[in-house]
């Protein structure tokens, strides 16, 4: 087997038990920890919880490896790989009961930047859902068994997008602006705002989506999640073009749409 296979089903194994004491935590109630970046930015006892579970196991199982997680931060490793994890990605669904909430694993080779690794494993897993999306480099996007594949066309009646807003009040009038660009220049059929980046990067992986653009995503937000797009054949861009690196742009698409979409946003 490839190291990038035993990294997926090392990825798999712990987001497996990572999502049930995610759900279960969310099952018995959920406690606000504390805010982050600003008052909507929130962190509950289980996103802690969750991210020292998955520490704990990463690094019993490789110790050698680095670390980069939302809740804890970063460890750097001797193996030229690193987990770049978040426990709970999309923690404001979480809060409020809404199911689409992921654990997100990736293991990155290089420094733990977007741009500068090279992903070699992903695993985005919802588990109020029970679906398990997983990639490991050159070996395709899977949806538990079943291979993914981006949508290789867009209807007539335009493209299914997806957005988000970062926590900050500030950059409100920026992405509203953003998606008035957007979507007559694809066009768009309709637009989602999930709450959970790394389900809409899978979810343009599973073709549930066409396409994803969204400004000031972090690298946990994205690490597993890019890697499922690009291993289901569609496209992935992230580009600093106007915030510097607060801000950078991330457009994920079927290669159908990617340019426009691409173009549109402001990525080339
Ligand atoms: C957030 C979610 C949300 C996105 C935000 C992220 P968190 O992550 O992915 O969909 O719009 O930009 O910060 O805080 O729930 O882990
Ligand atoms: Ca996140």
């Amino acid at each position: 087997m490839s190291l990038e296979h035993d990294l997926e089903s090392l990825a798999i194994d712990i987001a497996r038990e990572a999502g049930e004491l995610a759900r279960t935590r969310r099952e018995a109630g959920v406690a606000i920890a504390a805010t982050k970046t600003a008052l909507a930015d929130i962190v509950t006892e289980a996103d802690r919880e969750v991210e020292a579970l998955i520490r704990a196991r990463l690094t019993a199982a490789r110790p050698d490896d680095g670390f980069l997680g939302e809740e804890t931060g970063g460890d750097s490793g001797e193996s030229g790989v690193t987990w770049v994890v978040d426990p709970i990605d999309g923690t404001v669904n979480y809060a409020y009961g809404i199911p689409s909430y992921a654990v997100s694993i990736a293991a990155v080779r290089g420094e733990p930047t977007p741009g500068e690794w090279e992903a070699l494993a992903g695993v985005v897993y919802t588990p109020a859902l029970g679906e398990m999306f997983h990639a490991a480099r050159g070996e395709g996007a899977w949806l538990g068994v079943n291979r993914l594949s981006v949508n290789p066309e867009v209807g007539g009646a335009g493209a299914l997008l997806a957005t988000g807003f970062g926590y900050d009040p500030a950059t409100r009038p920026g992405d509203i602006e953003l998606i008035g660009r957007v979507m007559p220049a694809v066009p768009a059929r309709d637009l989602r705002r999930g709450g959970s980046a790394a389900s809409d990067l899978a979810f343009v992986a599973a073709g549930r989506l066409d396409g994803y653009f969204e400004r000031g995503l972090a690298p946990w937000d994205l690490a597993a999640g890019s890697l499922l797009v690009t291993e289901a054949g569609g496209r992935f861009g992230r580009a600093e073009p106007d915030g510097g690196p607060r801000a950078p742009l991330v457009v994920a698409a079927t290669p159908a749409i990617f340019d426009r979409l691409a173009e549109a946003a402001g990525l080339a």
